[in-house]
Protein backbone atom coordinates (compact mmCIF):
# COMPACT_ATOMS: atom_id res chain seq x y z
CA UNK A 1 0.00 0.00 0.00
CA UNK A 2 1.48 3.17 -0.76
CA UNK A 3 1.52 5.87 1.57
CA UNK A 4 0.80 9.67 1.05
CA UNK A 5 3.21 12.57 2.14
CA UNK A 6 2.17 15.88 1.56
CA UNK A 7 4.37 18.60 0.87
CA UNK A 8 3.31 21.93 2.76
CA UNK A 9 5.53 25.08 1.21
CA UNK A 10 5.92 28.23 3.25
CA UNK A 11 6.27 30.59 0.24
CA UNK A 12 3.98 31.60 -2.62
CA UNK A 13 6.76 33.55 -4.17
CA UNK A 14 6.98 31.81 -7.77
CA UNK A 15 10.76 31.74 -8.37
CA UNK A 16 10.50 30.67 -4.52
CA UNK A 17 14.15 28.33 -3.33
CA UNK A 18 11.36 26.49 -1.21
CA UNK A 19 9.29 25.55 -3.93
CA UNK A 20 12.34 23.94 -5.75
CA UNK A 21 13.36 22.45 -2.66
CA UNK A 22 10.39 20.93 -2.18
CA UNK A 23 10.10 18.99 -5.87
CA UNK A 24 13.88 18.22 -5.65
CA UNK A 25 12.23 16.17 -2.69
CA UNK A 26 9.38 15.17 -4.35
CA UNK A 27 12.08 13.18 -6.85
CA UNK A 28 13.97 11.50 -3.90
CA UNK A 29 10.16 9.57 -2.80
CA UNK A 30 11.37 6.10 -1.99
CA UNK A 31 8.85 3.16 -3.31
CA UNK A 32 5.63 2.58 -1.87
CA UNK A 33 5.92 6.36 -0.94
CA UNK A 34 4.13 9.32 -3.02
CA UNK A 35 5.36 13.00 -2.21
CA UNK A 36 2.82 16.13 -3.39
CA UNK A 37 2.34 19.20 -3.31
CA UNK A 38 -0.32 20.37 -1.23
CA UNK A 39 -0.97 23.97 -2.44
CA UNK A 40 -1.82 27.12 0.48
CA UNK A 41 -2.33 29.84 -1.88
CA UNK A 42 -5.88 29.69 -2.45
CA UNK A 43 -6.65 30.20 1.60
CA UNK A 44 -8.26 33.54 2.71
CA UNK A 45 -6.18 34.13 6.17
CA UNK A 46 -8.36 32.49 9.17
CA UNK A 47 -11.68 34.49 10.28
CA UNK A 48 -13.10 32.20 13.38
CA UNK A 49 -16.59 33.68 12.14
CA UNK A 50 -16.69 31.44 9.22
CA UNK A 51 -16.36 28.13 10.63
CA UNK A 52 -18.55 29.69 13.83
CA UNK A 53 -20.92 30.70 11.01
CA UNK A 54 -20.97 27.50 9.08
CA UNK A 55 -19.64 29.77 6.09
CA UNK A 56 -16.21 28.70 5.36
CA UNK A 57 -14.51 29.57 2.30
CA UNK A 58 -14.74 26.22 -0.19
CA UNK A 59 -10.84 26.51 -0.40
CA UNK A 60 -10.63 25.63 3.38
CA UNK A 61 -12.90 22.30 3.25
CA UNK A 62 -10.55 21.36 0.03
CA UNK A 63 -7.86 21.37 2.09
CA UNK A 64 -8.72 20.14 5.29
CA UNK A 65 -10.03 17.48 3.28
CA UNK A 66 -6.47 17.16 1.44
CA UNK A 67 -4.69 17.06 4.97
CA UNK A 68 -6.91 14.19 6.25
CA UNK A 69 -5.97 12.53 3.78
CA UNK A 70 -2.61 12.31 3.88
CA UNK A 71 -0.33 9.85 6.12
CA UNK A 72 2.97 12.58 6.82
CA UNK A 73 3.67 15.93 6.22
CA UNK A 74 7.26 17.40 5.10
CA UNK A 75 7.27 20.92 5.50
CA UNK A 76 9.49 22.55 3.46
CA UNK A 77 10.26 26.49 5.13
CA UNK A 78 11.97 29.92 4.56
CA UNK A 79 12.24 31.97 7.19
CA UNK A 80 10.13 35.48 7.66
CA UNK A 81 11.82 38.07 10.29
CA UNK A 82 12.69 34.53 12.47
CA UNK A 83 9.57 33.24 12.19
CA UNK A 84 7.21 31.00 9.90
CA UNK A 85 6.25 33.26 6.86
CA UNK A 86 2.47 34.15 7.87
CA UNK A 87 0.94 31.88 4.76
CA UNK A 88 2.51 28.96 6.67
CA UNK A 89 1.08 29.93 10.10
CA UNK A 90 -2.39 30.90 8.13
CA UNK A 91 -2.50 26.96 6.14
CA UNK A 92 -1.50 25.73 10.05
CA UNK A 93 -4.62 28.05 11.56
CA UNK A 94 -7.22 26.71 8.74
CA UNK A 95 -5.91 23.51 8.89
CA UNK A 96 -6.54 22.90 13.09
CA UNK A 97 -10.06 24.19 13.15
CA UNK A 98 -13.30 24.14 13.57
CA UNK A 99 -12.26 23.28 17.53
CA UNK A 100 -12.44 19.24 18.00
CA UNK A 101 -11.28 18.82 13.89
CA UNK A 102 -7.76 19.13 13.74
CA UNK A 103 -6.27 17.39 10.52
CA UNK A 104 -3.00 17.36 11.13
CA UNK A 105 -3.13 15.38 14.10
CA UNK A 106 -0.50 12.82 14.81
CA UNK A 107 0.56 12.90 11.19
CA UNK A 108 4.36 12.39 11.72
CA UNK A 109 6.13 15.50 10.14
CA UNK A 110 10.11 16.71 8.99
CA UNK A 111 10.61 20.09 8.40
CA UNK A 112 13.48 21.05 6.05
CA UNK A 113 14.05 25.04 6.65
CA UNK A 114 16.41 26.90 4.04
CA UNK A 115 17.41 30.43 3.37
CA UNK A 116 19.74 32.38 1.21
CA UNK A 117 21.63 33.60 4.41
CA UNK A 118 23.66 31.57 7.05
CA UNK A 119 21.47 31.10 10.02
CA UNK A 120 19.66 28.84 7.70
CA UNK A 121 15.69 29.23 8.99
CA UNK A 122 16.64 28.32 12.14
CA UNK A 123 14.53 30.37 14.07
CA UNK A 124 11.34 29.47 11.63
CA UNK A 125 12.33 25.80 12.13
CA UNK A 126 12.09 25.97 15.92
CA UNK A 127 8.67 28.10 15.96
CA UNK A 128 7.21 25.96 13.39
CA UNK A 129 7.91 23.15 16.04
CA UNK A 130 6.22 25.16 18.63
CA UNK A 131 3.41 25.06 16.47
CA UNK A 132 3.37 21.34 15.79
CA UNK A 133 3.47 20.69 20.24
CA UNK A 134 0.08 21.91 20.03
CA UNK A 135 -1.15 20.21 16.62
CA UNK A 136 -0.39 16.99 18.46
CA UNK A 137 2.02 16.44 14.94
CA UNK A 138 5.19 14.69 16.14
CA UNK A 139 8.62 16.40 14.18
CA UNK A 140 11.09 14.01 13.47
CA UNK A 141 14.18 15.65 15.72
CA UNK A 142 17.56 14.10 13.48
CA UNK A 143 18.44 15.01 11.71
CA UNK A 144 17.60 18.66 11.45
CA UNK A 145 17.54 19.96 8.49
CA UNK A 146 18.87 23.63 8.19
CA UNK A 147 20.25 24.77 4.51
CA UNK A 148 22.05 28.46 4.02
CA UNK A 149 22.93 29.37 1.26
CA UNK A 150 20.05 28.17 -0.56
CA UNK A 151 20.15 30.70 -3.46
CA UNK A 152 23.10 29.23 -4.68
CA UNK A 153 22.11 25.34 -4.75
CA UNK A 154 20.38 25.00 -7.72
CA UNK A 155 21.33 24.58 -11.37
CA UNK A 156 18.96 26.21 -14.26
CA UNK A 157 16.77 22.94 -14.30
CA UNK A 158 16.08 23.16 -10.68
CA UNK A 159 18.72 20.28 -9.44
CA UNK A 160 20.59 20.43 -6.49
CA UNK A 161 24.11 21.17 -7.73
CA UNK A 162 26.14 20.57 -4.96
CA UNK A 163 26.71 16.89 -4.06
CA UNK A 164 26.82 17.16 -0.76
CA UNK A 165 24.00 19.15 -0.39
CA UNK A 166 21.86 16.58 -2.65
CA UNK A 167 23.33 13.90 -0.45
CA UNK A 168 22.36 15.20 2.69
CA UNK A 169 18.47 16.31 1.71
CA UNK A 170 18.35 12.69 0.77
CA UNK A 171 19.57 10.97 3.56
CA UNK A 172 17.39 13.64 5.55
CA UNK A 173 14.41 12.30 3.37
CA UNK A 174 15.69 8.48 4.25
CA UNK A 175 15.85 9.52 8.14
CA UNK A 176 12.16 10.55 7.53
CA UNK A 177 10.66 7.92 6.02
CA UNK A 178 12.69 5.04 8.47
CA UNK A 179 11.18 7.27 11.74
CA UNK A 180 7.90 7.59 9.38
CA UNK A 181 7.44 3.50 9.12
CA UNK A 182 8.48 2.99 12.92
CA UNK A 183 5.75 5.80 14.11
CA UNK A 184 2.92 4.32 11.83
C1 LIG B 1 13.02 37.49 4.60
N1 LIG B 1 14.20 36.78 4.51
C2 LIG B 1 14.77 36.25 5.66
N2 LIG B 1 15.79 35.32 5.60
C3 LIG B 1 16.29 34.78 6.74
O1 LIG B 1 17.19 33.94 6.68
N3 LIG B 1 15.81 35.14 7.95
C4 LIG B 1 14.81 36.04 8.10
O2 LIG B 1 14.40 36.32 9.21
C5 LIG B 1 14.27 36.63 6.92
N4 LIG B 1 13.24 37.54 7.00
C6 LIG B 1 12.55 37.89 5.86
C7 LIG B 1 11.35 38.60 5.98
C8 LIG B 1 10.62 38.90 4.84
C9 LIG B 1 9.30 39.62 4.99
C10 LIG B 1 11.07 38.48 3.58
C11 LIG B 1 10.27 38.78 2.33
C12 LIG B 1 12.24 37.81 3.46
C13 LIG B 1 14.77 36.44 3.20
C14 LIG B 1 14.20 35.13 2.69
O3 LIG B 1 14.97 34.07 3.25
C15 LIG B 1 14.29 35.09 1.16
O4 LIG B 1 13.47 36.12 0.63
C16 LIG B 1 13.89 33.74 0.62
O5 LIG B 1 14.22 33.68 -0.75
C17 LIG B 1 12.42 33.45 0.83
O6 LIG B 1 12.12 32.09 0.55
P1 LIG B 1 11.61 31.62 -0.88
O7 LIG B 1 10.46 32.49 -1.30
O8 LIG B 1 12.77 31.74 -1.83
O9 LIG B 1 11.21 30.19 -0.67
Amino acid sequence: MSNTIGIIVGSLRNASFSKKLAHAIIGMAPRGFEFKIIPIDTLPLYNQDFDDEHRAPESYGIFRNAIKALDGIIFVTPEYNRSIPGVLKNALDVGSRPYGKNTWDGKPAAIFGNSPGNISAFGANHHLRQCLVFLNVPAMQQPEVYLPSIGNAFDESGNLKNEETQSFVQQAVEAYIDWFNRLR
